[in-house]
């Protein structure tokens, strides 16, 4: 008895110590979810999973939802609870617990903690709508692609593909609309788009839309713009008649023509032809025209031509003429020079000096010349008495050569030499009779003033012959 002590004491100890352990072990296990998500969509696999960190064997799992058992696995290795597939009366509290057997019999550990998954319907299939819809574009059109689909109460981001790889977007990807501005031939395509549902640790791609289809044509190429007369620099008063030519295979239904952008209006437009009659300061622009060409069922405007431009300037001005010397009598043989000024300064100017004899001299000038000067000697001209000058010039303003005006006349008069002599005499002779007038007026106030002071009647027929002095 004495020695059965020790051992039941052994035994005792290895008793508790093996409850206590069974105890700890009996822990509640812990339920998983395979995914890392908690939120399904219908007709998706759910896979719960019971588990213990535990090196003992386990002999089987309950499994519950809201409380109702609703599986029991024998097997030890079968620790998961697999929904194949998910309905939404499935969302619930699911917890699990575990259970071992020994020579006690049945042990169950505590029950889990519960988790919960929901259950969301598959986003619905979005629509692609193109606007506006058009079985043809052109280039330099708009058209706006919208990802449509039934409202959701979730975050939602949109993404559309073009030829079925990601259209980048530099703005707000919750918007469901994709702005093409300015078409261009490159973005024909087939867009399709799909929408992203966000917030339940997953990411819930909705699926593509249906294609659409966009096909961008080249504009038809440009009309050439032209002026008749050809010139570009047109006198206050004048007529132009503008021209639109398209490229010669071309069908064209419709041209237009524009004044610095604005749609200009006559009865001959649309064919092509527009007149300016009178032309004023007013019609100074740019100009441009355009023209439409049927395609597909639609009318496809062609680029702008290139824009040409209408000077409108007011009839030229005579020009000025000056003589050196100014007196304009020269000797014969003498040199001259004459002095044409223009009255305004043009891209260039040429200007003629010519005579009544027919001679001409031309003088071209450089830019922003405004004067020429021309020196002639008299020897050059076969007159002997007086030859007439005047001026002219021919003014290129914008690709246009003008003439103007003749100025007013100059006269050049020669002066023999030998008639010299005869001037020096009778300009002697002038100056001789200059001054006895003045002596003879001279002497008249003197007597006159001596008569007032005498009352004397003598001098008078003295004062007479005095008149008779200044009246010769
Ligand atoms: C449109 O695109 C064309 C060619 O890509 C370009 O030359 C033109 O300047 C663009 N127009 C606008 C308004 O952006
Ligand atoms: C411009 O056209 C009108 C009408 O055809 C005509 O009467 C006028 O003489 C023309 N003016 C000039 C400067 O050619
Ligand atoms: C041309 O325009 C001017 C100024 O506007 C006007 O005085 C003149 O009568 C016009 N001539 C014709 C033919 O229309
Ligand atoms: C006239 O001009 C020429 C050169 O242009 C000159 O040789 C000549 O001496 C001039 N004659 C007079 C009288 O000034
Ligand atoms: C001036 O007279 C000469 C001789 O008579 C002649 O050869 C020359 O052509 C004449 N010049 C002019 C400008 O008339």
């Amino acid at each position: 008895m004495y020695n059965m002590l020790p051992v039941c004491f052994h035994l005792l100890l290895y008793l508790l110590v093996e409850i206590s352990l069974y105890e700890a072990l009996l822990q509640s296990p812990k339920m998983l979810f395979s995914a890392s998500y908690a939120t399904y969509l219908t007709g998706e696999m759910v896979s719960l999973e019971c588990y213990v960190s535990a090196d003992f064997t386990i002999h089987g799992y309950k499994f519950f939802k809201n409380n109702q058992e609703v599986q029991r696995t024998e097997a030890p290795s079968v620790n998961k609870y697999k929904i194949r597939m998910v309905k939404t009366s499935d969302a619930g509290s699911y917890t699990c617990l575990y259970w071992i057997s020994d020579s006690r019999g049945r042990q169950e550990s505590e029950v889990s903690f519960p988790v919960f998954f929901s259950v969301i319907d598959q986003p619905s299939t979005p629509s692609l709508i193109v606007k506006p819809l058009q079985s043809l574009y052109f280039e330099g059109e708009t058209v706006t692609l919208e990802c449509k689909h039934p409202n959701i109460n979730s975050q939602i981001t949109y993404q559309f593909y073009k030829d079925a790889s990601k259209l980048h977007r530099y703005h707000d990807t919750s918007m469901p609309e994709y702005h093409i501005s300015n078409l261009s031939t490159k973005d024909s395509a087939t867009y399709d788009c799909e929408y992203v549902v966000l917030g339940h640790q997953r990411i819930i791609p909705s699926g593509k839309s249906m294609q659409q289809t966009i096909t961008v044509t080249a504009l038809s190429s440009s009309p050439l713009l032209k002026f008749l007369p050809s010139y570009s620099t047109f006198i206050n008063g004048e007529n132009l008649t503008m021209e639109c030519e398209a490229p010669s295979p071309v069908h064209v239904t419709l041209y237009r023509f524009y004044k610095e952008g604005e749609e200009l209006k006559g009865p001959l437009s649309h064919k092509g032809i527009y007149t300016l009659q009178n032309v004023t300061k007013n019609n100074q622009a740019e100009y441009t025209c355009m023209y439409w060409s049927p395609k597909i069922n639609r009318e496809i405007p062609s680029a702008q031509s290139p824009a040409k431009e209408i000077y409108v300037i007011d009839p030229l001005r005579a020009p000025l003429l000056l003589v050196d010397p100014p007196s304009g009598r020269i000797w014969t043989g003498g040199n001259f020079t004459l002095y044409c000024t223009a009255p305004e300064v043009y891209d260039r100017t040429i200007f003629h000096f010519l005579s009544n004899t027919n001679e001409m001299i031309s003088v071209p000038t450089n830019k922003n010349q405004k004067t020429a000067e021309v020196t002639v000697n008299m020897k050059k001209f076969n007159s002997t008495s007086s030859i007439k000058f005047y001026c002219q010039y021919t003014a290129e303003i914008k690709g246009r050569s003008l003439l103007s005006p003749k100025g007013p006349q100059i006269e050049i008069n020669v002066v023999e030499r030998g008639s010299l002599l005869w001037l020096i005499a009778i300009g002697v002779g002038a100056g001789i009779a200059v001054l006895l007038v003045i002596i003879g007026l001279i002497y008249w106030v003197l007597s006159g003033k001596k008569d007032s002071k005498t009352d004397k009647e003598e001098p008078k027929p003295v004062n007479d012959g005095g008149c008779k002095v200044t009246s010769l």
